[in-house]
């Protein structure tokens, strides 16, 4: 099913705000594969991106978080009140939210999505095939070996395996597995021998070289997140931009503080000041600190905002999408007539 596009490189589904139609649709049309992100997102806002792209007849997928509710504890009541106490902004304990599961099911049905791709779990056997069945791809993202064959198992046509070097959140089954960190490369080769699924590579992608060493390795494609980040056509705002071109950050860390996930992202002061005390509560945590984060966009400050990039985002580059796709297809191919 990837052989239909002419190059081997899917933009990933950037929640946030960041894939916007514009950043899909121009991915698309560069020859890639373009993903919408329905995370977060109303069914009628995701519904209007999915008309969008239908009416652009270029081939495009949808995002879709499983949905997953971790149990409420003290721990969570004690960040409220530091968090408070420390912005001075009124903080609510969420209730439960299943992100529009169900709605967003069908959405993706009713429009035949052309590839539909899960985040934090594996749906069942059940929906996978009913998905399958109304013409779309399905491709669930893995952390390690185990939840690769558990895919598999469920129906998945594809597999994205996301190495520990991804920006944004770990796509763990289980919100806590420490038994997910694994570099891309182990991790292609590792899945590769032992089974033969399609697999795409995600994780520290950001030019020619990686997207050949990734192939090389077994992928049969690529998923760039951050390399797409400061493109014209991205999404993301401009504090985030800047902050990520700046020469401000200088690392990027694991942390729960933001979501109750872990994610990786710019190290930034919010970070290290409460990474020893998030709770492991996802959503709770993500709905809880929105206030914060809002605020702190609002005030340019990207000290207190969530800042998701990979471990290579000194090497982002600006420019359009096409600009970003004929330097990456540029690289690659002087690498498939010299790398090694
Ligand atoms: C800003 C941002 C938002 C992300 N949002 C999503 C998302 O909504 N769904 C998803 O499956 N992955 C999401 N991811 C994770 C990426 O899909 C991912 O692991 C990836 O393809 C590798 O990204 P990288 O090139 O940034 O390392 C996000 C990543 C970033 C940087």
């Amino acid at each position: 099913m990837f052989s239909n596009l002419k190059y081997p490189i899917i933009q990933a589904p950037m929640a946030g705000g960041i894939a916007t139609v514009d950043l899909a649709l121009a991915v698309s049309q560069n020859g890639g594969l373009g993903f919408l992100a329905a995370g977060y997102k109303t069914p009628e806002a995701i519904e209007q991106e999915i008309i969008k792209c239908k009416e652009a007849a270029l081939p495009f997928g949808v995002n879709i978080f499983v949905p997953q509710n971790d149990s409420l504890d003290e721990s969570l009541y004690l960040y409220k009140e530091r968090l408070e106490e420390d912005f001075q902004i009124p903080l609510t304990i969420p209730k439960p939210d299943d992100d529009y599961w169900t709605e967003k099911l069908e959405l993706v049905k009713t429009y035949k999505v052309p590839y539909v791709s899960f985040t934090f779990g594996c749906p069942t056997n059940e929906i996978i095939e009913q998905i399958k069945e109304n013409g779309s791809y399905v491709i669930v993202t893995v952390t390690n070996l185990e939840e690769a064959k558990i895919a598999v198992q469920q129906g998945a046509d594809a597999i994205c395996l996301q190495g520990i070097e991804a920006g944004g959140h770990r796509a763990t089954f289980q919100n806590v597995d420490e038994e997910s960190y694994v570099p891309l490369m182990e991790f292609i080769s590792t899945v590769r021998k032992e089974m033969a699924v399609p697999i795409i590579a995600a994780g520290g992608i950001i030019n020619g070289k990686d997207i050949h060493l990734a192939l090389n390795a077994g992928a049969d494609v690529v998923q760039l997140g951050t390399a797409f980040l400061c493109t014209e056509e991205s999404g993301a705002n401009p504090v985030y931009k800047q902050a990520l071109q700046s020469g401000e950050f200088t690392e990027t860390a694991l942390t729960r503080t933001f979501s109750g996930r872990l994610a990786r992202g710019l190290k930034n002061e919010f970070m290290v000041k409460y990474e020893s005390i998030a709770p492991a509560i996802y959503p709770a945590v993500n709905t809880l600190t929105q206030p914060i984060r809002a605020k702190a966009l609002k005030d340019q400050n990207p000290q207190a905002m969530s800042l998701w990039a990979s471990t290579r985002f000194k090497e982002i580059q600006s420019g359009t999408v096409k600009e970003i796709f004929d330097r990456l297809i540029k690289e690659l191919e002087l690498c498939r007539s010299s790398c090694i």
